[in-house]
């Protein structure tokens, strides 16, 4: 067949050559990476900012030399990166060119439900959606992408998808590096699969749903970027449908992650490895102020190298690492009020979350803003007699609108440093538990679901609605 494997890395005879193989990709493939551009903001109002992003077709030159039909916002694949303050009124006009229905969630910002762009706020072909919200959140990096029902894995994959970068007095009072494009880069990780003839190879009869053998960064193979002599600081994505990424660096060095989902965590914690699943992100830091002008290092994916940092020989910041970034108040297991388990099941296309598959029509459950949930999220796929052929059943991540969440345990005792601090989005491999506690502020329905989009596409979502 003329098409892709889908085991990282590999490709059969017939495919594309793996451009990832390619021993110096500065001198011979020399792709830049791809700086998604700021969203202008065209409202003069200095305390409003509005928006326009538009849905439609694109080709993309993915693969050197040969041009991939995809989708974009406002251009060939992905979108630009919406950057807001803290407590400004956004409006956004989302248009619809495609021939198709969409809707474009916004993902870790907490909107009210009307607003969040879930699988009820459907744009219908050639339509247009305007929500408007405040945004009263600790800075984070977030990211947009469309949620329709039964479609949300195939959109994704064809390029609908886009960062936002959200603001505060806190955070720009820290010293990080924030020159965007420059110190501060953006790298949204996606894995994908192609036919030699480069359209994209869709391959969704996986247990684990659909991944690729190539690695993208901001919708390129391979690039390079020319980074300072200083700290850099990493906004990684994992805009992958269904495959988790480690992350690391090609000579092993040691990196600090100083942001989780939500946003800024109490302190910087040191690591030489960072695994993300889908929709999750993290900031990361890596001192790269010993590099002489010419050297490099590579951002490694999954051991795949994916990004090759090029050394400029300047200096854009005065960085000192500190022990301390944010305060964040956690939230205490005495308050809690109610309690819920997740218990999520299943691979491929039998998925379900508490034995339920998603219907449009109704509620899982309804809750009051501003009371202190634990909800106890479990991967029981594999346990039940599940195992099969695979062995072990299947991972999956646990995501829901309408707030960033705090991780209390996981698997009985205190979670990872790195995930300490706000969440939206938490990996559980088979067999894990993950207590979680929840605190809603705003009203309205919300989903919770596997963020693996091929299990969310198969039903493996639910919803609640929250009430004053
Ligand atoms: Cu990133 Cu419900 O989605
Ligand atoms: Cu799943």
């Amino acid at each position: 067949e003329n098409i892709a494997t889908n085991e990282q890395g590999k490709v059969d005879n017939n495919v594309t050559e793996d451009v990832n193989d390619t021993e110096n990709k500065y001198e011979n493939s020399a792709i830049s990476l791809p700086i998604p551009p700021i969203l202008e903001d065209t409202n003069p109002d200095p305390t409003v900012a509005e928006y326009t992003l538009t849905a439609d077709y694109g080709t993309t030159e993915i693969i050197k030399g040969i041009s991939t039909d995809t989708l974009g916002y406002n251009g060939n694949i992905l979108g630009p990166t919406i950057r807001s303050k803290n407590g400004e009124k956004i409006i956004i006009h989302v248009n619809n060119n495609l021939e198709d229905s969409t809707t474009v969630h916004w993902h870790g910002l907490i909107v009210p439900g009307e607003m969040d762009g879930g699988p009820h706020q459907i744009i219908k072909e050639g339509e247009s959606w305007s929500p408007e919200f405040v945004l009263e959140q600790p800075a984070l990096t977030a990211w947009y992408h469309p949620h329709l029902m039964g479609e949300t894995a195939t959109q994704v994959y064809q390029g609908l998808g886009g960062l936002w970068i959200h603001d505060d007095d806190i955070s720009a009072s820290l010293g990080l590096p924030e020159q965007y494009g420059v110190d501060d880069i953006p790298v949204i990780v996606q894995d994908r699969a192609f036919y030699k003839d480069g359209s994209l190879y869709y391959n969704s009869n996986m247990m684990e749903g659909a991944v690729g053998n190539i690695i993208m960064i901001n919708g390129a193979v391979a690039p390079y970027t020319e980074v300072p002599s200083s700290w850099i600081r990493l906004r990684l994505l994992n805009g992958s449908n269904a495959a988790q990424h480690e992350i690391n660096f090609s000579d092993g060095r040691k990196f600090y992650q100083i942001a989780s989902d939500g946003g800024l965590m109490e302190y910087p914690v040191e690591m030489s490895s960072i695994k993300l699943a889908p929709g999750e992100r993290a900031e990361i830091l890596v001192d790269l102020q010993s590099m002489a002008e010419a050297d490099s290092v590579s951002l490694m994916v999954s051991n795949i190298k994916s990004l090759e940092l090029i050394s400029d020989g300047t200096s854009t910041n005065e960085y000192v690492l500190t022990d301390h970034l944010v305060d964040i108040e956690k939230w205490s297991t005495d308050d809690i009020v109610n309690e819920r388990s997740f218990d999520l099941e299943g691979m491929a296309h039998m998925v379900s979350i508490n034995g339920e598959r998603f219907d449009m029509d109704s509620l899982s459950f309804t809750l009051s803003t501003d009371t202190l949930e634990k909800w106890t999220v479990s991967n029981v796929s594999g346990s039940s007699g599940g195992m099969g052929m695979m062995g072990g059943g299947t991972e999956h991540s646990f995501h829901v609108h309408g707030l960033q969440f705090q991780v209390i345990s996981r698997d009985g005792t205190l979670p990872p440093e790195g995930e300490r601090g706000w969440k939206d989005t938490v990996f559980l491999k088979p067999g894990e538990t993950v207590e979680i506690l929840v605190k809603f502020t705003l009203e309205g329905i919300f989903m919770y679901h596997c963020h693996n989009l091929e299990h969310e596409d198969a039903g493996m979502m639910g919803q609640f609605q929250v009430v004053e």
